[in-house]
């Protein structure tokens, strides 16, 4: 049986990269962004397509419980069935603790945190009905070790570690596995706006195992192993996946 995979913010970047590097492996797919990346969005959907592979878009914001719920339900429609949630879509919105405002610590909180609960929560009774899931959590290496500027960031993905290792435990017995990834310095978006300078670029290059930074594309296989059936005794774990900058 085809197995299915819903990949949150999947327009572009990791998430992209995810989305692809499943497709390829066989996976028809249920693709999330919010509203405003439905261009980009559409890009992947055809790259998926380019690939022989279904696909459906659902456009809805994590961070907003009834649009989780909705977007479950479409991915379901379309697809037929979910055996796979990739929770990927996340915000980094660089502040100083100083400076930091409540608003932003909440929008941090309410995409990389709460977006992953409610994004489980939606998916997690039909998993149980088919007694069977794989839900991969994007963390990240600030959720062992942040930098200035990112400290709701690296508490926001600390939280996704720790709701992964309870997630594990509460759907174990349903044939469910939940696990993280702990993605390094990735050149995205997201990666680049964190490195501007390139006195920094040269610093993570040295302090990398591998000496370089990572590309979307890298974290694409421990992800595909966390989604597929060869993981089936792995729960509850965080992967770091940078390259050999942080042991734990
Ligand atoms: N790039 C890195 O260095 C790095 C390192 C570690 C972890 N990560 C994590 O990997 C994931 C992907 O990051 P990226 O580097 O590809 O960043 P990115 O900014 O390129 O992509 C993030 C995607 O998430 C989407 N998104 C944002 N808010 C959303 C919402 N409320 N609902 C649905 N989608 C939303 C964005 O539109 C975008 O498509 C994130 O969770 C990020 O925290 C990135």
């Amino acid at each position: 049986m085809t197995r299915h995979a819903i990949v949150t913010g999947a327009s572009r970047g990791i998430g992209r990269a995810i989305a692809l590097g499943l497709a390829e492996r066989g996976y028809d797919l249920a693709l999330n962004d919010i509203a405003a990346q439905d261009g980009d969005l559409g890009e992947t959907a055809a790259m998926i397509e380019a690939l022989g592979r279904r696909c459906v878009r659902v456009l809805a914001d994590v961070s907003q419980l009834e649009d989780c719920r909705r977007a479950v339900r479409e991915a379901v429609e379309g697809l037929g069935h979910i055996d796979v949630l990739v929770n990927n879509a996340g915000i980094l919105r660089l502040a100083m603790i100083e400076e930091m405002t409540p608003e932003t610590w909440d929008q941090t909180f309410a995409v990389n945190t709460r977006g992953v609960f409610q994004m489980t929560q939606a998916v997690i009774g039909h998993m149980k009905e088919r007694r069977y899931g794989r839900i991969v959590n994007i963390a990240s290496l600030a959720a062992r070790t942040g930098g200035p500027g990112q400290a709701h960031y690296s508490a926001s993905k600390s939280a996704v570690v720790g709701f992964t290792r309870v997630s594990s435990m509460e759907f174990a017995g349903h044939g469910i596995t939940v696990n993280a990834v702990c993605p390094g310095i990735i050149l995205t978006e997201m990666g680049k706006n964190n490195l501007r300078d390139p006195e920094r670029v040269a610093y993570f290059e040295k302090i990398t195992d591998v000496h370089r930074l990572g590309q979307p594309e890298d974290v694409v296989g421990p992800v595909a192993f966390f989604a597929s059936d060869d993981s089936a005794f792995v729960t509850g774990q965080a992967l770091n996946v940078d390259g050999g900058i942080f042991y734990s």
